[in-house]
């Protein structure tokens, strides 16, 4: 069976559904063009609005193909748009995260809660052998949010990615992951 990822999720405090072209405006204004938020991210510091969309229709993209899903992370209360979180299909067994959240937002375990729920989603499908993640060797907050969500350190990739905020040269990374045991 191939991984089939869900339209959605919920937890305590969020409701994780599919992001659209209409959560531009919000993407860029709650985070995608925070340089402090995006400072350990793959992608330079969104200037406009335009930035967001074509972000967005790059997820669109992704999700028809079926290699992975891009969520907002809304607030149960309103509906407020917060963050996102990715889940990709890397191969027919193995799924990799990618998050961020608005500054104004941090520090509250909403990321964990997010990340935990996909991880338990992961956790009952069988095909799922593999979910991980990797951050920045400077990036302790999002260290932490992994280790919150149940994935487990498993060693430095060095010179991994750039991040293109901090500079040209390839970055150190911390990898985490949750296993299936046999
Ligand atoms: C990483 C991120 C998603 C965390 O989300 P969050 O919902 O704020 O997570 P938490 O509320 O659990 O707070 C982060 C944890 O890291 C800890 N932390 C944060 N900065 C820290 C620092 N400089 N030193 C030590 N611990 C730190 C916090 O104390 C907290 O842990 P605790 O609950 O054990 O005290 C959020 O900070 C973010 O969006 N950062 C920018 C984007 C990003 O880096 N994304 C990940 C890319 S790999």
């Amino acid at each position: 069976m191939p991984i089939i990822l869900p339209p959605g999720f919920e937890t305590e405090r969020l409701v994780l559904r599919e992001a659209v072209a209409a959560d531009a405006a919000a993407i860029f204004a709650e985070y995608a063009s925070d340089p402090e938020v995006t400072r350990f991210l793959s992608f330079p510091t969104h200037r406009s609005v335009a930035d967001a969309e074509a972000f967005l229709a790059t997820c669109e993209a992704a999700r028809k193909a079926g290699r992975s899903n891009t969520y907002v992370l809304t607030r149960r209360s309103d509906g407020a748009v917060l963050g996102v979180i990715d889940l990709r299909i890397e191969t027919p067994f193995r799924l990799g995260f990618g998050y961020v959240l608005g500054r104004r937002h941090w520090g509250q375990g909403l990321m964990p809660e997010a990340l935990a729920a996909s991880v338990r989603w992961g956790a009952g499908q069988a095909e799922i052998w593999r979910m991980w993640a990797f951050c920045d060797v400077a990036n302790v907050a999002s260290a932490r949010t992994m280790e919150k969500a149940g994935l487990r350190f498993e060693g430095v990739l060095r010179r991994w990615i750039v991040h293109p905020n901090l500079g040209p040269e390839p970055r150190d990374c911390r990898a985490y992951a949750w296993v299936r045991e046999p």
